[in-house]
């Protein structure tokens, strides 16, 4: 049940809406002082306030309401606050409706107003620590993750991508192959890492090939080593990568690149662990942990004969899936944050442009936006021209119009009266709302 304190030197007031709450599953509190409305504050749980302007028959600056609502923000900064008032101090009260009151109503009020506003309020009260809540167990999540396994300075907070991480560092432990998918930048090294850094054969070596940066007629030699002659240009005999990786983790990124006859060997040495190095017959066995990633569609690469089918199922007995950065907007900012390092910070029009890019080179262009950025921005801030991101496309369905004056009033009316609510709905801030009021002389209904 929710608590509203009453804090008004007439006891009547108090009475009245004891009555009208009680009715409604509102419990109430009352105060008739301010000092005493604090002291309630500090010892109770209370959800809302509602509070006059004057709390001595003698005065009617409204300075009194005015100070107590100072201190109620100072110390309950998320506390809604109602302001009911002789019409009056209507003007006052406005005023601090700009000053970040949740509302205001005329004495005497009227119930059914007064109540929805209430009711609305608590709503979005409510609404705001469930938010809080589950915010604050995904930090937990979070940090009970980087307290538990070794990230490599991995850096998250979007929950789409502590699924993938933690999945990567449950299968770590397995000896079963990875394979991660998803497009450039996103991060697939981070997880290969992380994998890697968390897994029985962690203090072995770590060898990568990038199948994709080597031509593909000697990614053979560059997997599984040659003899001297076995090639032209092989003038010594060389170890491959699998014998470079035995007892530990071998990395093989853009695995789509590998051509069809590396595949069939690949194949093999994950089914026996045995291959031969080019040119010899003679059988090599090493136990090696494979992770591979890719960026290509390989279920499409096999639909075209470009992949095997049978080492796709070998290669992606644990799939891990990087969702595009786009997908993951938690992680921007915290990244971004990072990437900026020790230098100025974001003003909030760069904040808003770095959430609205559509990201398709992922971490990889955010970090380098961010960092040409920092280096160059001129003023106290970096701000939103300074990372040079492209105009997005208009939305179509975004409200960015300026708003007629039956849709203010239509989203009052649906807002109860409630004029954060109102404004959230518009797109506006309170302040701008309130403006746009007093230019097409809206009253609140
Ligand atoms: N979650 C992350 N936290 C910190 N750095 C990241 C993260 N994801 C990606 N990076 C950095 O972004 C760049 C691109 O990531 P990378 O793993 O190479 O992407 P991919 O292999 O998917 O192309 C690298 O410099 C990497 O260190
Ligand atoms: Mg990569």
């Amino acid at each position: 049940m929710s608590t509203v304190l009453i804090i008004d030197d007439n006891p009547a007031v108090a009475t009245a809406l004891d009555v009208l709450f009680s009715l409604h599953d509102i419990a109430t509190l009352s105060a008739q002082t301010p000092q005493a409305g604090l002291q309630l504050l500090a010892g109770e749980n209370v959800d809302l306030v509602i509070q006059d302007m004057n709390f001595s028959a003698d005065t009617t600056s409204g300075a009194e309401g005015e100070a107590l609502f100072a201190q109620i923000r100072a110390q309950w900064p998320d506390l809604p606050v109602i302001l009911l008032t002789a019409w009056t101090h209507l003007e006052r009260a406005v005023e601090l409706v700009k000053a970040g009151a949740a509302d205001y109503l005329a004495k005497p009020w009227d119930d059914g107003r007064l109540l929805t506003t209430v009711n609305n309020l608590l709503e979005l009260a409510e609404a705001q620590r469930e938010l809080d809540r589950r915010r604050m167990r995904e930090k937990q999540r979070r940090d009970k993750l980087a307290a538990q396994y070794d990230l490599r300075g991995t850096l998250f907070a979007d929950p789409a991508s502590e699924r993938v991480i933690a999945l990567a560092c449950q299968v770590a432990r397995s000896e079963l192959p990875v394979l991660i998918t998803g497009p450039n930048g996103a991060g697939k090294e981070k997880i290969a890492e992380i994998v890697q850094a968390n897994s029985a054969v962690r203090n072995g070596a770590f060898v990568t090939l990038n199948c994709g940066a080597i031509p593909s007629e000697l990614i053979e030699a560059e997997l599984f080593g040659a003899e001297a002659g076995a090639y032209t240009g092989a003038n010594k005999a060389r170890e491959g990568k699998f014998e470079a990786a035995d007892g530990g983790t071998l990395f093989l990124d853009e695995i789509g690149n590998l051509p069809l006859a590396g595949q069939m060997k690949l194949l093999r040495v994950l089914e026996t662990g045995k291959f031969e190095r080019l040119g010899s017959n003679r059988e090599r066995s090493v136990k090696v942990r494979v992770i591979s990633a890719t960026n290509a569609d390989l279920p499409a690469m096999i639909r075209d004969g470009g992949f095997r089918e049978d080492l796709y199922y070998r290669l992606n007995a644990i799939e891990l899936a990087l969702p595009p950065l786009a997908e993951r907007p938690g992680d921007i900012l915290p990244l971004a944050e990072a990437f900026r390092g020790d230098g100025k910070p974001f003003a909030e029009s760069a904040r808003n442009a770095l959430l609205r890019h559509a990201w398709p080179g992922n971490v990889r262009e955010l970090r380098n936006v961010v960092q040409r950025a920092a280096l160059l921005a001129q003023g106290e801030r970096i701000e939103a021209s300074d990372l040079h991101l492209p105009k997005p496309p208009p939305q179509k369905t975004a409200v960015t119009v300026e708003p007629e004056k039956a849709d203010i009033e239509a989203a009052l009316l649906r807002a109860g009266g409630v004029i954060a609510q109102a404004a959230a709905d518009l797109g506006l801030s309170r302040q701008a709302l309130y403006r746009r009021m007093q230019r097409h002389g809206i009253d609140n209904p």
